[in-house]
C-alpha cells in the first residue's frame, strides 16, 4: 500500500501525552512513524507517497463511540449497520459499539457474528458489539455471554432496560468479571419510573407529563457498586444524567472500585425546559434534567469522575416521533454532530481543553471496551492507522436532513456549531476525505465503502 503522510497537524495522543506539531506517516494500514517536522526523505518517504496538508488541524486517534443503537436486525427503517457506520464516519468516529436492543436481541453468538459480518461488508467504521447479558434482555435468565465473548462481543449490557433484580445482577457481574469484560448498566429502577416520560419536577407538573425522578438512576448505581464489591467486574454507568449519580461514581472511584461512567451531549447541553408536548426529540431515557445536573456532570468530567463520552445515538422514525410527548419513543440521534457539541459543552465553556476532550473520545472508550491493547484509541507506531483529522475552526449549522443516518430525530437541528472532522482513516483507508464520504449505495439499497 502506498505511503500517506499527514503533514504538519497538531498531533494529539492523550494515551502517550503527545501534543505537538508533527507528521504522521501511514503505511500498510498502520502508523509507520510520528515525527516532529524534519527531513522527509531521511525518514524514507517514497516518491509516490501522498502528502496531506494538516496545518491548522488536529490529527488524533480515531474517535470511538461506545454507545450507539444501529437497529439492525429488526428496525432497518430507522437505521442499518451501514447507515449507522456512515453516520459515525461523518461524525469523525472510526469505531462504535452497538447495543443489543435489536429485534431479535443480540443475545447469541450467531447474532453477534451477523452484526460483525454486516459491518465488514460495509467497510466504513468498525462496529464492535455489546452482547445482551440476559436472554431476550428480559432480565431473568443469563445469556451465553462466554460464547458471545468467544466470537468477539466486547462488553455486555441490557441497555434500553436495566437489570432490575439484584440476584440476576450479581450473577451477571460475576460472569463479566470472569470474562474480563465490562458490564454497562442502563441505570433505571423500573418501579420508580412507572408512567414517567420526563424529569420529575415543576416542568413535568406544569405540562401534566409523568415524572421520572433522578433517584431511579441513583439507587441502581448505589446498589450495583455495593453488589460489585464481591466480584470486582468493570462496572460502567451508561448515560449518567444526575448530580447524585456523579456523586456516587466519584465516591466509588475514590474508594478504588472499578467503576466508570459516560456522559452524553444532550445531558450536557439540554434541560427539561426543552420538553414540550410537541418537541418529542427532547424525549430521551434517562430524561433531560436541570442546569444544576449539567453543572455537576461537567464537574465530574473536569475532576476525572467521568472518563468516557458517548452519544447514545438512538434513531426513531419521523412518524413514531410525530405524536404527543407522552406517546413518543425515547431517544435522539447524535453521531454526526456530537464532536462540536462536546466542544461547545466542555471546551467553549472553558471546562477542559481539546486534549482532554480527545482523551474522553478515544483512549477512555477504548479502555472501557478493552480494545486499547490492540492499539485502538491511540496513535502509536505499528498501531492501527485509525485516525481522525479535525478542523477545530470550521463553523457550520447542524442540518439533520443532510445526515447519513436514516433518522432525523435530532434536537440540535439548526444549531450553529464549531469544529468538524474533515478526514477519517480506518485501518489506513480513507473513509472520509475532505468532507466526502467514501461510500456508495448499491442497487439493493445497501451502502458500502469505496476507495477515495
Ligand atoms: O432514549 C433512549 N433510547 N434510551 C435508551 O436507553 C434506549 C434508546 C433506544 O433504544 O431508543
Ligand atoms: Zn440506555
Amino acid at each position: 500500500m502506498a505511503q500517506l503522510l499527514l503533514r504538519g497537524g497538531r498531533v494529539m495522543d492523550p494515551a502517550s501525552g503527545l501534543d505537538e506539531t508533527a507528521d504522521v506517516l501511514v503505511e500498510d494500514g498502520r502508523v509507520a512513524s510520528i515525527a516532529t517536522r524534519s527531513n522527509e526523505r531521511a525518514r524514507g518517504l517514497a516518491a509516490d507517497a501522498s502528502v496531506v496538508d494538516c496545518e491548522g488541524k488536529f490529527v488524533v486517534p480515531g474517535l470511538i463511540d461506545p454507545h450507539v443503537h444501529l437497529r439492525e436486525p429488526g428496525a432497518e427503517h430507522k437505521e442499518t449497520i451501514a447507515s449507522g457506520a456512515a453516520a459515525a464516519v461523518r461524525g469523525g468516529f472510526t469505531a462504535v459499539c452497538c447495543m443489543p436492543n435489536t429485534s431479535p436481541a443480540i443475545d447469541l453468538p450467531s447474532t453477534v457474528e451477523f452484526v460483525q459480518m454486516r459491518a465488514a461488508m460495509t467497510g466504513l467504521a468498525r462496529v464492535h458489539v455489546a452482547g445482551a447479558a440476559t436472554v431476550g434482555r428480559h432480565g431473568e435468565q443469563l445469556a451465553p455471554m462466554g460464547a458471545m465473548a468467544g466470537v468477539g462481543a466486547v462488553a455486555f449490557t441490557d441497555d434500553g432496560d436495566c437489570i432490575a433484580a439484584a440476584g440476576t445482577m450479581g450473577k451477571v457481574l460475576a460472569v463479566c468479571a470472569s470474562l474480563g469484560k465490562a458490564f454497562m448498566q442502563h441505570c433505571q429502577d423500573p418501579t420508580l419510573t412507572v408512567g414517567g416520560v420526563m424529569n420529575a419536577g415543576v416542568t413535568s407538573a406544569r405540562l401534566g407529563l409523568g415524572g421520572w425522578p433522578a433517584v431511579a438512576e441513583e439507587v441502581i448505581i448505589e446498589r450495583d457498586v455495593r453488589l460489585n464489591r464481591a466480584h470486582r467486574c468493570r462496572y460502567h454507568v451508561q448515560h449518567l444524567s444526575s448530580a447524585g449519580s456523579v456523586d456516587i461514581v466519584r465516591r466509588a472511584r475514590a474508594a478504588g472500585e472499578p467503576v466508570s461512567a459516560e456522559a452524553s451531549p444532550h445531558h450536557l447541553l439540554l434541560t427539561e425546559e426543552s420538553c414540550t408536548h410537541t418537541n418529542t426529540n427532547a424525549k430521551v431515557n434517562p430524561p433531560l434534567r436541570t442546569d444544576a445536573d449539567i453543572r455537576a456532570i461537567v464537574e465530574g468530567i473536569v475532576d476525572g469522575t467521568i472518563d468516557v463520552l458517548a452519544t447514545d445515538h438512538a434513531p426513531h422514525s419521523a412518524s413514531e416521533k410525530a405524536v404527543d410527548f407522552a406517546a413518543a419513543p425515547f431517544g435522539l440521534i447524535g453521531l454526526e454532530c456530537a464532536l462540536p457539541l462536546y466542544a461547545k459543552a466542555l471546551v467553549e465553556r472553558g471546562a477542559i481543553g481539546w486534549e482532554r476532550l480527545i482523551a474522553l473520545l478515544t483512549i477512555g472508550p477504548a479502555r472501557l471496551l478493552g480494545i486499547d491493547e490492540a492499539g485502538f484509541g491511540q496513535l502509536r507506531v505499528d498501531g492501527p492507522a485509525d485516525i481522525t483529522v479535525i478542523d477545530p475552526h470550521a463553523t457550520w449549522t447542524i442540518d439533520a436532513q443532510a445526515f447519513e443516518s436514516r433518522s432525523r430525530n435530532c434536537p440540535f437541528d439548526g444549531w450553529q456549531v464549531r469544529g468538524r472532522a474533515t478526514d477519517v482513516l480506518v485501518g489506513g483507508r480513507w473513509v472520509l476525505r475532505s468532507g466526502n464520504l467514501a461510500a456508495r449505495t448499491l442497487p439493493s439499497g445497501e451502502m458500502v465503502a469505496h476507495g477515495l
